[in-house]
């Protein structure tokens, strides 16, 4: 079986059972199934088959901000995927994994000029422009350069969603994306620019957007644009309809694939453009756990601390965003349920995984999952506290790959350097 799973009271992954990966390299880790990452990437990919036109099918450019290691970019880069960057280190790791140029994407915010010559470089698929500057300086390096860049204009649609204020884009109060007035002025500015070739419309209203009512109002003011923007007299080619579908982190309902494939069957397609989306989390969410080990049970007067060591430098998204992530033990020998407050070894009390949440009963140096930590995950880790950053290994059914070593001590202080003064 695939995934994560109980298996005779073991929890495995895939074949594999974790405690065999803990032993082998040690806790935390980050432990990913390669069979999860390509169901979910396959299942995207049908329901959109099953709704829009085979000729018709939109160009699925995974945001590898969700988790960029280079195995995970490579997996998705077999399966066809084509790669969502936001930075000249994910464009780095992009054409590393075997991307090529034309199937990349660039939609950062404030793109500066080294990342920018990178890009042109590679001769990417496109720029997804945030801003009037920004456009005069992809003018201009390709001017510098004797290349032409391929420009979509971020919409702000001005719609709420995402599952945290934090990780909302399409609202007006947010810094991301032009109103349609401004992208009307843009598109005649970068129609009379000599190295810019304006092609389409992008939007990404937030992260773990889980309702269809979001959406839709926001491919609503895309589609009117487009309208707007061939009555001017402008060739509109591509819509970039961006990324946000959600993953289950707890037993919430979510708006269900079909439902959203149809509401781009019904606004999108009628458009007749080259259809895009920039999936993250869905791809990778459900595909990971960090793996750590109780270090400690404490009892307090009010509470029963359980004292993993895995941190917030590990995982920082219950601390940054009050998110939800299961806990469970690795081995379901007890059958007593208990109630604690799952944290980790950092000097805050933000450091914290969740609160007053029953689970099996677990002794110290058992081992413990956190669930659903594929995306946003290792990718948001740090080395807070001078803790090395843990390893990450990849399982396919009975394969397994250690696809990032843990830093060493050393690897903590290799980049720094103690100044002859002193
Ligand atoms: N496209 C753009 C332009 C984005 O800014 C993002 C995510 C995506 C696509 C992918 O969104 P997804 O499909 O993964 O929802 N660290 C936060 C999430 C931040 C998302 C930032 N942008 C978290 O842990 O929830």
């Amino acid at each position: 079986m695939s995934g994560f799973s109980d298996k005779g009271g073991v929890l495995h992954v895939d074949d594999v059972p974790l405690p065999d990966i803990a032993e082998q390299y040690g806790t935390p880790c980050y432990v990913y199934s390669a069979s999860v990452i390509r169901d979910q990437f396959n299942a995207l990919k049908d329901a959109m088959k099953r709704v829009l036109p085979a000729d018709r099918q939109p160009l699925l450019c995974y945001a590898c901000k969700a988790n960029s290691n280079i195995a995970i970019l490579k997996l998705l880069q077999t399966l066809g995927s084509g790669l969502e960057i936001v930075s000249e280190g994910e464009l780095f790791r992009g054409l590393k994994a075997g991307f090529s140029g034309d199937k990349i994407i660039s939609t950062s915010f404030g793109k500066n000029e080294s990342e920018i010559k990178a890009c042109l470089n590679a001769e990417i698929l496109q720029f997804n422009v945030e801003s009037p500057d920004e456009l005069n300086n992809i003018n201009k390096f390709a001017a510098e350069m004797g290349k032409t860049a391929n420009i979509l204009f971020r919409l702000n649609p001005d719609v709420s969603g995402g599952g945290h204020s934090k990780i909302a884009t399409g609202r007006k109060e947010d810094k991301f994306g032009n109103t349609a007035q401004d992208i009307r002025t843009l598109y005649k500015l970068s129609n009379e620019m000599s190295n810019v070739n304006p092609v389409g419309i992008s939007i990404h209203i937030g992260s773990q957007v889980s309702q269809t009512g979001a959406f839709k109002p926001a491919f609503e003011k895309l589609a009117e644009l487009v309208v707007i923007l061939r009555n001017d007299g402008y060739k509109v080619e591509r819509t970039d309809i961006g990324g946000g579908f959600p993953i289950a982190y707890n037993d919430e309902q979510l708006l269900d694939l079909d439902a959203y494939a149809r509401l781009v069957a019904d606004i999108i397609l009628p458009l007749d453009t080259q259809i895009q989306m920039e999936p993250g989390r869905y791809m990778v969410g459900n595909a990971g756990v960090l793996l750590a080990k109780a270090q400690y049970i404490k009892q307090t007067p009010s509470r029963e601390f359980l004292v993993l060591d895995a941190g917030m430098n590990d995982l920082i998204r219950p601390t940054l965003y009050e998110a939800y992530h299961g806990v469970r033990s690795v081995l379901n020998h007890n059958t007593n349920t208990k109630t604690y407050d799952v944290v980790g070894p950092i000097c805050e009390s933000g450091d914290i995984f969740a609160k007053h949440r029953e689970i099996n009963e677990v002794n110290a140096n058992d081992l413990v999952v956190i669930q659903s930590v594929g995306a946003y995950g290792y990718s948001m880790a740090s080395n807070y506290n001078s803790r090395p950053l843990p390893p990450e290994i990849l399982v396919d059914e009975d394969n397994i790959c250690l696809i990032g070593r843990r830093q060493t001590l050393e690897d903590l202080i290799a980049r720094e350097n103690i100044p002859k003064w002193l």
